[in-house]
């Protein structure tokens, strides 16, 4: 019986089981943070999903093992449905974990009707508590009304609010024991997370700095320590009220080893890894050419077996 299980799992060619889809609503954003990876997607396209196209693409996801989806952008909350999207990928059978990333910006307004909506939990991009340094990063004067939104969004019920910190050489590195204050005392997670770029260009060599410092730190001062299964990521518990991830993708063949996630582009095309452009696969336009339940779950196994680990 419990065999039967496993099976349902779709697995790609390296044994990794395809547990989480994060899905990119829409490529517009309000913030212009310098080092975004724009979730990979190249294309500068302005087509968007609608949602029962969305909520389409999540029921042939969850007939194949998927119970995670991670709603992302550009800013996802910039779409003005975005609470019917919410509603309806929630209630897919079988869909026990829907998550949000969000620059933060709109949250004030829109926490509590996602969570009613069917939203578990929500990600924060929150590189810095400095005002002027917000501003430097994201080029949009919005520190206050960031705050705001994750305030409430606790006070919504939205739970575990986690911080998304990207180190920066020479802008935040210095705001590390300020951040864990901050969740501690407002009952948040903090995701520290490593820059990331496909190539080692520019931006990256002048402002990647390596986690291993804090992780070193994070260690000795952990009462316990979690290896979560997604990527591996370590989760570092130093007290009962402050809990922080560290997320490091770069030239980490244990992050891509147990990467259980596909991605899948706003404008409908299934990105197996964030760090590669060649080869993508269409399910909107079968969509809308009028491809079956059936049709797209080949394409999406055909997805999942071309999948490759990036760093080996
Ligand atoms: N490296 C690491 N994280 C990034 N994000 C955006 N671009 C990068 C990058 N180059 C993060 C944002 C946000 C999440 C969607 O991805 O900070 O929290
Ligand atoms: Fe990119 Fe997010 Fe910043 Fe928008 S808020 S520019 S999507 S990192």
């Amino acid at each position: 019986m419990e065999e039967k299980v496993v099976e349902l799992i779709l697995k790609d060619d390296y044994g990794r089981p395809i547990e989480n889809i994060r899905m990119s609503v829409t490529q517009r954003c309000n913030f212009k943070c310098f080092y975004c990876h724009g979730e990979g997607q190249l294309s500068n396209s302005y087509v968007e999903m609608s949602p029962e196209e969305i909520e389409f693409i999540v029921k042939v996801a969850a007939s194949l093992g998927v119970w995670g989806v991670k709603l992302t952008g550009g800013e996802p909350l910039l779409r003005d449905d975005i609470v019917e999207i919410v509603r309806r990928v929630s209630s897919v059978p079988g869909i026990k974990d829907l998550s949000l990333t969000t620059n933060g910006f709109f949250l004030k307004e829109y926490a509590r009707q996602l969570r009613e909506a069917g939203l578990s939990r929500v990600n924060v991009s929150l590189d810095t508590l400095r005002a002027e340094r917000f501003k430097a990063i994201t080029g949009v004067d919005a520190y206050e009304r960031v705050i705001g939104g994750i305030i409430e969004a606790k006070n919504a019920g939205l739970n575990p609010i986690k911080v998304n910190m990207v180190l920066l050489r020479g802008i935040n590195e210095d705001e590390i024991d300020e951040m864990i204050n901050f969740i501690r005392e407002n009952g948040l997670i903090l995701q520290i997370i490593e820059l990331e770029r496909p190539y080692e260009d520019a931006l990256y060599m002048r402002y990647h700095v390596s986690l291993d410092d804090i992780e070193g730190r994070l260690k000795r001062e952990a009462k316990k320590i979690i290896v979560r299964e997604m990527h591996h990521r370590k989760k570092y518990i130093l007290d009962n009220r402050a809990e922080v991830e560290v997320v490091r993708p770069m030239h980490n063949t244990e992050f891509c080893l147990h990467c259980n996630r596909i991605r899948l582009t706003s404008d409908g095309k299934l990105k197996p890894c964030l760090f590669r452009n060649n080869n993508l696969v269409d399910l909107l336009s079968p969509i809308r050419s009028g491809a079956d339940e059936r049709q797209l779950r080949e394409l999406f196994i055909r997805a999942v077996k071309i999948r490759k680990p990036f760093f080996t």
